[in-house]
């Protein structure tokens, strides 16, 4: 079974190696990224995944939330996400997702954005944004735009350009 904590800085060498795996050297030139260069993950939203004791204890997964300010609305760009691929569809993504979801909003913050698959963000009540609504700092696929709302009608107020805060 796998235990979720926050991220601490003896996990970077192993969640750079994940994100690494995960998504290759692309990572890096993805339009997101914009919104994270200089611009700092909320620690108290940072999370791993490990499976195992002791000496076989391994992280298994890594997840981080951006402040962003979404067409006039202060949120949070929910990425990257990565599970290992010896253990992806066992759960720890969504469990990761629903931790982080669930924290950030008790701690207040009203909507998330990311970009990625429909499909599987729809397990956590994510949404395509209307295309042309709101717009990332560099080409996204529309259809690939999600959102989802902590505080209901936050959407409501977003329209524009998704900045850093
Ligand atoms: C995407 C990723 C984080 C999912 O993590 P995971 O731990 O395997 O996901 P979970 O086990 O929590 O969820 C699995 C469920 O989602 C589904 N799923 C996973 N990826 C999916 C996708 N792209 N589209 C639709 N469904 C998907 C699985 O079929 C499974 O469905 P089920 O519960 O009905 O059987 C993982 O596959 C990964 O690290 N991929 C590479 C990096 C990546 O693409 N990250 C997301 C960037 S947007």
């Amino acid at each position: 079974m796998f235990d979720i904590e926050h991220q601490r800085p003896e996990h970077e060498a192993d969640i750079e190696a994940l994100l690494d795996l995960s998504f290759g050297p692309g990572r890096y030139a993805k339009t997101a990224q914009r919104l994270r260069e200089g611009n700092t993950a909320v620690p108290e939203l940072a999370y791993v995944a490990h499976l195992g004791e002791g000496a076989e204890r391994r992280l298994v997964g890594s997840l981080t939330f951006w402040p962003c300010n979404i067409g006039g609305v202060p949120g949070l760009m929910l990425g990257p996400l990565a599970v290992v691929p010896a253990i992806r569809g066992q759960g720890v993504g969504i469990n990761m997702m629903r931790r982080g979801l669930d924290d950030a909003k008790a701690m207040g913050f009203k909507l998330v954005i990311l970009v990625g698959d429909q499909n599987y963000y729809v397990k956590v009540g994510f949404g395509p944004v209307p295309p042309g609504r709101l717009t990332m700092p560099g080409p996204v696929d529309p259809a690939r735009l999600l959102f989802r709302e902590l505080d209901m009608g936050a959407f409501g107020h977003a329209y524009g350009a998704i900045t850093k805060p």
